[in-house]
C-alpha cells in the first residue's frame, strides 16, 4: 500500500518535472537534446555559407591530434543529413550568411578522465563578429557537446535547398548536470561486432553521455583477446565473435575521440563460466562450474593478469569488477573448494566476501578505482575499499519497473 503511493508519486513527480523541463524552450521545429542549462532565442533567420569553416582564433587548444578538427567535420556531415546545397546563395544577403563557427577552448589539456570540465557557451550569431558563430569551452569535449548542440539549431530547408538556422540571436550555456552518464553494453551475451560498437558511441555523442559502460564477459562467452592469459577468448561464441586487444583499444581511442570514457567490467565471481573453457581450473568442476574456484591462486593470477593488460588500455579511472547475482553453491558441494573453506574456517558469504575483496585489492593494485554491483554493498558494504562505487540496480531495475506497472495496473 505504502509502496503504491510512493510510486505513484514518483510518476507524478517524474511527469511535472518533464514538462517544467521543456517549458519555455520548446521551440516549433526545434529542439535542443538534453536540454541545455540555459538557453535563449530570437526571431530571425541566419544562413550557412556554402563553405562554412572552423576558425579556431585565439583557441589554446593545438589539437595535434585532430579531435577538434574531426568533431567539426561529423557537425557538417549531421547538418547536411547528406542533402545536397544547391540553393541559391545570390538570392540571400550576405549580411545573412554565417562564415563559419569560432571556437576557442581554454585549455590545452585534452585528458579525457572523470569529472573534467564539460560546459561550453554557444552565441549565434558572435557578439561583436555576426558573419560567424561563437563557441567557448574549457576542454576540447565541452567543446564537442557545443558541436551537438549547434547541429541542433541547424535545419535543411527544402524550398530554399540551403541550412538554416531559425530564432537567432541564440545564447546556449550549458554543462552536464551529471559528470558521469553512461550507457551499458552487453557483448557476452550478445556479440556486438566493431562498426555496430563505433555506431552506438557515435549515438552516444548525439546525446552527449560520456560513459561507455561495456560488460565484456559473462557466462555466455569470452570474446575479448587477453594477452597475458591466450586461452580465455577459447570461451567466445565462434572463432569470428572475438575482439583482438587491438580492436580494444580501437574502441578506447574512437569513443576517447568523441568524449566518450570506457568503463571496462570483468564480472566476477558470478557471471564467469566462460573463463573455463579454456581453463577448466578455473571452475570448481566440470558440473558445477561457477562462481569461479574461490580456493585456487590460479583464479587470482588470472584476474591479476587481465587487469593488468586491461590497465595498458582502459584508462578511465574505474574498471567494473561485477560482484552480482553470486550463487555460491558449487563452493560447498565441490570437495575441494569445501576442504579449503574449512581448513581457512569459512563460510559461503565470508568466501565471497574473501573474493570480492581480493579482487578489488588487485585493481587498486593496478591503479583503478573500483566499481561494483549492489549486492557486494547489501551484503558487507563496510569492509568494501573506500575507492569503490557501489553500482545500484537491483531496486533501479526490475523491481521498479513491476512496481511501476503494478501501481498503474492496481
Ligand atoms: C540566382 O538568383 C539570382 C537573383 O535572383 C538570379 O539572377 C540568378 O539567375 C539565379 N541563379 C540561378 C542558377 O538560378
Ligand atoms: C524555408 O524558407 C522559406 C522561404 O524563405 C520560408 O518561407 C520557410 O518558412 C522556410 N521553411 C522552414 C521549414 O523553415
Ligand atoms: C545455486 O546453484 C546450485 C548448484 O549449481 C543449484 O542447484 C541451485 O539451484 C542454485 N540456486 C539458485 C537460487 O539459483
Ligand atoms: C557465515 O559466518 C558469519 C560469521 O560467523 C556469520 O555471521 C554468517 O551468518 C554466516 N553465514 C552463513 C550463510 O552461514
Amino acid at each position: 500500500m505504502m509502496g503504491k503511493i510512493v510510486w505513484v508519486l514518483l510518476v507524478v513527480l517524474l511527469l511535472v518535472q518533464a514538462v517544467l523541463a521543456t517549458d519555455g524552450v520548446s521551440v516549433d521545429r526545434l529542439n535542443i537534446w538534453p536540454m541545455p542549462h540555459s538557453v535563449s532565442h530570437g526571431q530571425e533567420s541566419l544562413f550557412l555559407s556554402k563553405d562554412f569553416e572552423l576558425n579556431t582564433e585565439g583557441t589554446r587548444y593545438n589539437d595535434g591530434s585532430g579531435v577538434l578538427k574531426d568533431g567539426f567535420s561529423r557537425l557538417l556531415d549531421m547538418v547536411l543529413v547528406a542533402h545536397v546545397v544547391d540553393g541559391n546563395f545570390s538570392k540571400i544577403d550576405t549580411s545573412l550568411l554565417l562564415q563559419g563557427l569560432h571556437v576557442v577552448v581554454l585549455s590545452a589539456d585534452d585528458q579525457l578522465q572523470y569529472g573534467i570540465d564539460e560546459s561550453y557557451k554557444l552565441s549565434v550569431p558572435a557578439s561583436g563578429k555576426p558573419g560567424y558563430a561563437y563557441l567557448e569551452a574549457h576542454t576540447v569535449y565541452g567543446a564537442l557537446h557545443g558541436f551537438q548542440t549547434f547541429s541542433q539549431l541547424c535545419l535543411f530547408n527544402f524550398t530554399t535547398r540551403v541550412i538554416e538556422i531559425p530564432m537567432v540571436p541564440w545564447t546556449v550555456i550549458d554543462q552536464p548536470r551529471f559528470s558521469f552518464r553512461g550507457l551499458l553494453i552487453d557483448t557476452s551475451r550478445h556479440y556486438l561486432p566493431l562498426p555496430v560498437i563505433k555506431n552506438v558511441i557515435d549515438s552516444m555523442a548525439y546525446a552527449k553521455l560520456n560513459v561507455l559502460h561495456w560488460h565484456i564477459v559473462d557466462t555466455q562467452s569470452f570474446p575479448l583477446e587477453i594477452p597475458s592469459y591466450p586461452k580465455l577468448w577459447d570461451g567466445a561464441y565462434s572463432v569470428s565473435e572475438r575482439y583482438t586487444f587491438a580492436d580494444a583499444a580501437e574502441i578506447v581511442s574512437y569513443a576517447q575521440r568523441r568524449g566518450i570514457n570506457v568503463l571496462g567490467e570483468i564480472d566476477v565471481p558470478g557471471h564467469a563460466r566462460s573463463w573455463g573453457i579454456g581453463y577448466s581450473s578455473l571452475w570448481p568442476s566440470k558440473d558445477c562450474p561457477e562462481p569461479l574456484d574461490v580456493s585456487n591462486k590460479f583464479t587470482f593470477k588470472v584476474i591479476d593478469g587481465i587487469l593488468s593488460d586491461f590497465s595498458k588500455i582502459f584508462k578511465f579511472k574505474f574498471v567494473h569488477l561485477g560482484g552480482d547475482e553470486v550463487n555460491t553453491s558449487c563452493w560447498t558441494l565441490t570437495p575441494h573448494v569445501k576442504k579449503w573453506l574449512t581448513k581457512h574456517h569459512m563460510n559461503e558469504s565470508q568466501a565471497y566476501q574473501y573474493f570480492v575483496l581480493r579482487a578489488q585489492n588487485i585493481a587498486l593494485s593496478h591503479g583503478y578505482e573500483i566499481v561494483n554491483w549492489e549486492e557486494t554493498f547489501n551484503n558487507f558494504g563496510n569492509k568494501l575499499s573506500r575507492k569503490t562505487v557501489v553500482h545500484n540496480w537491483v531496486l533501479c531495475g526490475p523491481l521498479v519497473i513491476r512496481f511501476l506497472v503494478g501501481s498503474f495496473l492496481a
